[in-house]
């Protein structure tokens, strides 16, 4: 987020908060442009100058709207869609079917069907019921699909638990170690209505480390290398994503550029070693496309201290527009934006509206003083939150705006007790 003070107010992408807050109403999630387009260009430039052949695959389940998807389509991105909706979402922006992959763990019948309608250009098949199923539905269409196999590497990245995919351990994908997906590729290579094409790994996210990506990138090449001993030739290979960002001052975000340069030694080496081509790359970064990019706006509404134990800050959403601490504890830094010149002199929990003692966006943050009617900024918040937002509680979602160069425009509405209820009969 490109954010500055002016002022004493908070500005983002050039426009003031406090004044987005007013034309807008809160809660009001804030994405900055040129902040998406310029991760997009790092990781494109990066795979171009350091790798050649590849695709960036925005993987949207981080933040997926259709105004994002047209950003996408501009940047040269792929998509790494996880879901019938995301897939949907980026077609009805006119995103390149071709440049979509659909890699999810348990995909229905619909959503393949779906995606093989539209020319979805990949799809990830997680497991072994799905690549029979993902056959069936191809060769009921008469068509061939291009399938990619989701593998777990079995590297361990330091992440929190939940979000821990590539080892052993996951409910994502087929083991290496075990068998399991050299058993799949055998498969695979016989089933009518499939080509396939590639392999996959995603070991997890907000990873602040790239010895992880090398060694998941070894794992891979020595079993591309294998599959090539049995006569399995494949062209592709997806990394996934996972790069880490700064919520707070503890995170020491890797600049995207040194992922690619150091993963792209190691294929090479790799490929030297196993006397291999190169593969066609896709990585998946959501997290570091969206979330610099946002910051969420807050009204407080009321400020409870209690002697000895804490001083409660009250806003007017939470839970319903990000779980994510109370679900992993997720720390994030706040300010107030009609304030930010003043000292955070206070230590104090944000309390979110919901009917749940759990519903915080933090516990133990610096924050000036805040009073009713103050507009508390959350930042980076872009990726994982509007996507992650619920009903709880009956609370419409919050609408999302774009700022670039001062201006801002919403490109998801927000939502009406009408539009809560608008599926109820
Ligand atoms: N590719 C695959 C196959 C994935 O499963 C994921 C994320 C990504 C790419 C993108 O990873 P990223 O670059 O965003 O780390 N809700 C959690 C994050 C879950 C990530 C799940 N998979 C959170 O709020 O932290």
């Amino acid at each position: 987020m490109s954010i500055e003070t002016i002022n004493g107010h908070l500005y983002a992408g050039g426009a003031d908060c406090t004044e987005l807050a007013k034309e807008y109403g809160t809660p009001l999630y804030v994405m900055d442009e040129d902040v998406i387009r310029q991760a997009c260009r790092e990781f494109r430039t990066s795979m171009e100058e350091c790798y050649g052949r590849g695709m960036v695959c925005y993987a949207t389940k981080a933040f997926c709207c259709k105004e994002m998807c047209r950003i996408m389509a501009e940047e040269g991105m792929g998509i790494d869609a996880v879901s019938g909706g995301e897939i949907y979402t980026a077609l009805s922006a006119g995103f390149p079917a071709e440049r979509i992959v659909f890699t999810s763990n348990n995909k229905k019948d619909e959503e393949i069907a779906y995606a093989i309608d539209n020319g979805v250009g990949r799809i990830t098949c997680d497991n072994i019921e799905e690549l029979y199923r993902i056959s069936d539905i191809a060769c009921e269409k008469g068509k061939k699909v291009r399938v990619v196999l989701r593998l777990k590497p079995g590297v361990e990245a330091h992440t929190f638990e939940a979000v821990m995919t590539g080892k052993i351990d996951s409910k994502f994908g087929f083991a290496i170690e075990t068998g399991e997906a050299m058993k799949a590729a055998e498969e695979v290579a016989k089933l009518p209505g499939i080509d396939l094409v590639g392999v996959h790994c995603h070991i997890g996210s907000q990873i602040h480390e790239i010895a992880p990506f090398e060694k998941a990138a070894e794992v891979m090449f020595d079993f591309i290398a294998a599959l090539r001993d049995k006569g399995i030739k494949i062209s592709d290979l997806s990394l996934g994503g996972g790069f880490g960002i700064k919520y707070t001052d503890a995170d020491k975000p890797i600049p995207y550029g040194d992922y690619m340069k150091r993963v792209s030694a190691k294929a090479r080496e790799c490929c030297d070693r196993l006397g291999l081509d190169m593969p066609f790359m896709m990585i998946e970064p959501g997290r570091s496309v969206a979330a610099p990019a946002g910051v969420t706006l807050y009204t407080v509404g009321s400020r409870k201290t209690i002697p000895g134990i804490r001083t409660y800050i009250g806003v007017d959403g939470g839970m319903c527009d990000n779980p994510r601490y109370a679900l992993y504890k997720s720390e994030y830094t706040a300010l107030l934006a009609n304030k930010a010149d003043e000292p955070k002199d206070e230590i104090v929990t944000i309390a979110g509206r919901t009917c749940e003692s759990g519903d915080l966006i933090g516990e133990g943050m610096a924050l000036q003083h805040a009073e009713a009617g103050d507009i508390l900024a959350v930042l980076a918040t872009g990726a994982y939150n509007y996507s992650m937002a619920s009903h709880y509680n009956r609370v419409p979602n919050a609408a999302v705006v774009m700022v670039k160069d001062g201006r801002s425009r919403t490109v998801v509405r927000r939502e009406t007790f009408e539009d809560v209820a608008r599926n109820d009969v």
